[in-house]
């Protein structure tokens, strides 16, 4: 019997044909993208940090889906040089120069909107406890009461800007096994207060990111944004992530 190889996960590409607006409310200059499959929501790889935020939102929209949490799918856009933008703002048109090539786009969320301060207090306990947990495993600082980074639309809960997380990936000449093993301070976190339920929540929720879930997560990063080894990069990836997950049990 022959033996066909399944293809391997990647994330669908889509051609960007043209800027149509600026995101207002982020602060990395996301922008609505035009495409022949209809509006994406992008984040520029020439933005100041490069590849790294994407990264992280790749991987960390991964392995939030894994543990049930909504995470808005993710395409990799890609943009000519001189995309034709109808937004006309001089600090965007360097930002789109230096993003010609792949970009994440997200679906947009339409009729969505930021989670306020006055609706922290009445989310579901256990989604409470699953974001917190995710935040703690990828190390994102990223969700507060001020900039809660989570969208409502109909009664769910959607994680957005996971661009913050894994911050160790910036230099990784620096990252040694410390690393891994830090503590999450929740104090900042719009949900610390469900702390008492990490315990229980890691229980629950570690063997759903098994060593293979870690890897299929890392496998969606395109090469591209990978360096010149993109394979040994991705170890790295996994290697990490394996390392805290094993470390977190007695952190919490
Ligand atoms: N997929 C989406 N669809 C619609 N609006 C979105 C989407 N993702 C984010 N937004 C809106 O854009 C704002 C900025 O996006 P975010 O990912 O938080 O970027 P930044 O890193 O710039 O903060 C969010 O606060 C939210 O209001
Ligand atoms: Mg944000």
């Amino acid at each position: 019997m022959s033996h066909v190889a399944s293809p391997c996960a990647a994330l669908p590409q889509v051609e960007g044909t043209r800027v149509l607006r600026r995101e207002r409310r982020g602060s990395s200059l996301p922008v609505i993208v035009d495409s022949p499959s209809g509006a994406w929501f992008t984040k520029l790889h020439g933005a100041s940090q490069g590849v790294a935020p994407l990264i992280a939102e790749v991987i960390v929209a991964e392995l939030a889906e894994a543990i049930g949490l909504s995470v808005p799918p993710r395409v990799l856009v890609t943009l000519p040089a001189a995309v034709p933008s109808d937004d006309i703002n001089d600090e965007l048109r360097d930002l789109l120069d230096a993003s010609a090539g792949l970009n994440l786009g997200f679906t947009v969320l339409e009729a969505a909107r930021d989670l306020t301060a006055a609706e922290v207090p009445g989310v579901d306990l256990y989604v409470a406890a699953r974001v917190l947990w995710l935040d703690t495993v990828v190390q994102n600082f990223d969700r507060s009461l001020r900039n809660p980074n989570l969208m409502m639309r109909r009664g769910t809960i959607w994680l957005i800007d996971h661009g913050a997380a894994l911050p160790f990936h910036h230099d990784w000449s620096a990252v040694t096994d410390a690393h891994a093993v830090r503590p999450y301070d929740v104090t900042g976190h719009l949900f610390g207060w469900v702390a008492p339920l990490l315990d229980d929540t890691h229980a629950q929720l570690a063997p759903l990111l098994s060593r293979e879930v870690l890897a299929g997560a890392v496998d969606m990063v395109p090469d591209r944004w990978l360096g010149h080894d993109p394979a040994s990069r991705r170890a790295d990836y996994v290697r990490y992530l394996s390392a805290r997950l094993a470390a977190l049990r007695g952190l919490i």
